[in-house]
């Protein structure tokens, strides 16, 4: 059990620093600080030798190449295939009969898939694709539910050098038409349907009309998975399984340069526009296949499951790249933790003897609240190490995952890392650091990040400020697809020489960070990110709307709940009717994941006189503070009307 210390650092509860557990060390791959010296002599030399882990064709030549920033290069003119370092090497090392993904249907459907199995199924898709005319450098646009075809159409992309941009299956078709238009996708690989807690939701019917105002996409390929119907398209819809059925199972892998793009993933963003993060082959690769190595303590016994959804960056760098290229154990789920019942997960965890077990604060959150009876009913004892993600735990949950799920025997690594950062970032080594519940604790060897003030200086301990990486990592983003200038403004600008992460964050007297939370406009809903200006415009894009401001509230569970405050165009009247009407738009814009759980209709927004709607006022009145002096606003009646409107339901 932690104990409470008494001298609080900067009002945040702080905790005895727990050591890891005993024998969890001694089997480590870290358990000294080694790591931490050899990076910290030459940083360089240190991911030079990470990057030896790694099969490449062509040795690189140069392993930062940093002349022209903020356009960074890793392992210059190095060569290698993503898929052949997930499949063909592992098999070369005998590992051909080991799992490689072990599945689980939300209807208790089971399927596992060992390294050689899942290299044919890779090689099959790469000859359909390569039949369809897919080629290096072409985008592919994946829509999937959790399950494995997504992963084989993944690394099928990667080995013949295809961009693959995957879009959360719960996405809506509008959000996915937009991604595939930005990524100017010439294939798109869907489903007929998902399943979701008993329920069968439609992907490929829904779709008909995004897909129709695609015009770069020639072909769709449609995995059968709940028998839901839809009209195909002749001469551009095609079955996953036909193809399958005539392919080859060969497929030599395409030597791909370190530099050259690997995936494009979308995330959110300050504007209306989400950001197509692009990610290259080669320092992404090194990156997370040390990182997974080392935080998740790889072993080759390990049973590893990360929660996430593929459609994340979590699912990309640790269901997919960072377990595979180490020849780990994937396991992933179809469904939810709450279906058939509130215990799935720790069901699943007994049956499969999952070892490593990564998850989301919100989901333990979730379990907390839900209560120890559903974990006390199952065997956890296969689990030596826990991880958390996507957003700050709070002490309190961290304490309740620690000793309830973990026993008060397996360590927790709250990792700190982005859509951007492709890798961890922040994060403690299991068999090496103290950890205090509620901090990310310390950077990943070779890794430089600080807390600094509004003039890019280092902070002192216990003081906040914003969160920076000071030199370039190997997974770092190397641009936003299409807008390289947002990409210069977005993180270089505000400091130069600096990554801005757009976090907050403090450090402690013994170095460890403390992160706080996003301080733009972009939130963290259920650990997933969503910009309030996308869903401002999902808002304003409905007839009756004139003005939307959204603010994230903070929320028990999910971290931040989305409100908005909505003016409407004369003729329109606020109704229970509109704001439910309202919700749909933007789910149906977005996806269910940006729905406002609150909507409030106002005359006016609170704004200074500039115009600059002050979203901090509208947060104040959602969470009920005190609103402090209000006089500088351009109408000060508007904080009274809105707040005799408001009944914080
Ligand atoms: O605010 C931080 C939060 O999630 C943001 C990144 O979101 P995304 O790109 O969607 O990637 C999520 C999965 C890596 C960060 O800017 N965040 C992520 N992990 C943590 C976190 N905040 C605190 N602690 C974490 N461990």
């Amino acid at each position: 059990m932690a104990k409470r210390k008494d001298d609080d650092v900067v009002g945040e509860e702080h905790y005895e620093p727990l050591q890891p557990p005993a024998g969890f060390a001694e089997t480590a791959r870290a358990n000294d600080k080694s790591l931490f010296q050899e990076a910290e002599k030459d940083r360089l030399a240190f991911w030079a030798g990470m990057a030896e882990n790694l099969q490449w064709s062509d040795k690189w030549e140069r392993v930062l190449d940093d002349d022209n920033p903020p356009y960074y290069k890793w392992f210059v003119n190095g060569k290698l295939n993503v898929s052949e370092n997930c499949l063909d090497v592992h098999i070369e090392n005998g590992l051909g009969n080991k799992k490689a993904l072990i599945f689980e249907g939300e209807e208790g459907d089971s399927v596992s898939l060992t390294y050689s199995e899942l290299l044919t199924e890779v090689c099959k898709f790469s000859n359909a694709m390569d039949k369809l005319g897919v080629k290096k450098g072409d985008a592919v646009t994946i829509w999937m539910p959790m399950i494995p075809e997504a992963i084989v159409a993944m690394l099928a992309c990667t080995r013949i050098g295809a961009v693959h941009s995957v879009v959360f299956g719960g996405f809506s078709p509008d959000a996915l038409k937009d991604r595939i238009l930005d990524s100017e996708s010439k294939l798109v690989v869907t489903a007929d349907g998902a399943n979701r807690r008993g329920k069968v939701i439609p992907m490929r019917s829904a779709a008909e009309e995004a897909l129709e105002e695609c015009p770069s996409v020639e072909k769709v390929v449609i995995v059968n998975r709940t028998g839901s119907s839809y009209e195909p398209k002749k001469g551009r819809d095609l079955l996953w399984s036909d193809l399958m059925a005539d392919a080859e199972t060969d497929f030599a892998p395409v030597t791909i340069d370190a530099e050259d793009p690997l995936f494009i993933l979308y995330s959110s963003g300050t504007t209306g526009k989400p950001k197509g993060i692009l990610h290259s082959t080669g320092g992404y690769l090194v990156g997370v296949h040390t990182t997974f190595r080392y935080v998740f303590d790889h072993h080759e016994d390990d049973i590893y499951w990360c929660t996430a959804d593929i459609g994340w960056i979590t699912g990309h760098s640790y269901i997919v790249y960072g377990p595979l290229s180490n020849g780990s154990s994937s396991f992933i789920y179809e469904g939810t933790p709450d279906y058939p019942a509130r215990d799935r997960f720790w069901e699943l965890i007994e049956k499969y003897k999952i070892s490593v077990f990564y998850t989301a604060p919100t989901a333990i959150r979730s379990f907390m609240r839900w209560g120890n009876q559903y974990p006390n009913k199952r065997d956890l004892s296969s689990l030596r190490l826990l991880g958390s993600v996507g957003e700050p735990i709070n002490p309190e949950a961290w304490l309740w995952y620690y000793e309830n799920i973990g026993k008060s025997n397996c360590p927790i690594v709250d990792t700190w890392w982005q859509t951007e950062t492709g890798m961890i970032m922040i994060t403690p080594l299991p068999g090496v650091t103290p950890l205090k519940p509620g901090s990310a604790s310390w950077t990943f060897p070779g890794v430089e990040a600080d807390v600094v003030d509004d003039r890019g200086k280092s902070t002192k301990s216990g003081q906040r400020g914003f969160l920076v990486i000071k030199s370039p990592w190997p997974a770092m983003l190397r641009t936003l697809h299409g807008d390289p200038e947002r990409f210069e403004n977005t993180y270089w600008q505000q400091y130069p020489g600096m990554y801005f992460t757009g976090d907050g964050a403090w450090k402690d007297q013994d170095g460890y960070f403390w992160i706080m939370g996003r301080v733009d406009d972009v939130l963290n809903v259920s650990g997933h990110r969503i910009g309030t200006m996308e869903v401002e415009s999902a808002l304003v894009d409905h007839d009756s709307t004139a003005e939307a401001a959204v603010i994230g509230k903070v929320h028990e569970i999910k971290g931040h709940s989305i409100t908005a405050f909505v003016t409407l165009k004369e003729g329109y009247e606020g109704s229970e009717e509109l704001a439910q009407e309202l919700k749909a738009h933007v789910g149906k814009k977005i996806g269910a994941i940006a729905r406002p759980e609150e909507i409030y209709f106002t005359y006016e927004l609170p704004k200074t006189r500039s115009g600059k709607i002050m979203r901090r006022l509208l947060r104040d009145i959602a969470e009920q503070r005190d609103l402090g002096d209000v006089t500088t606003l351009m109408d000060p009646q508007v904080v009274a009307a809105i707040k005799e409107g408001y009944t914080g339901k």
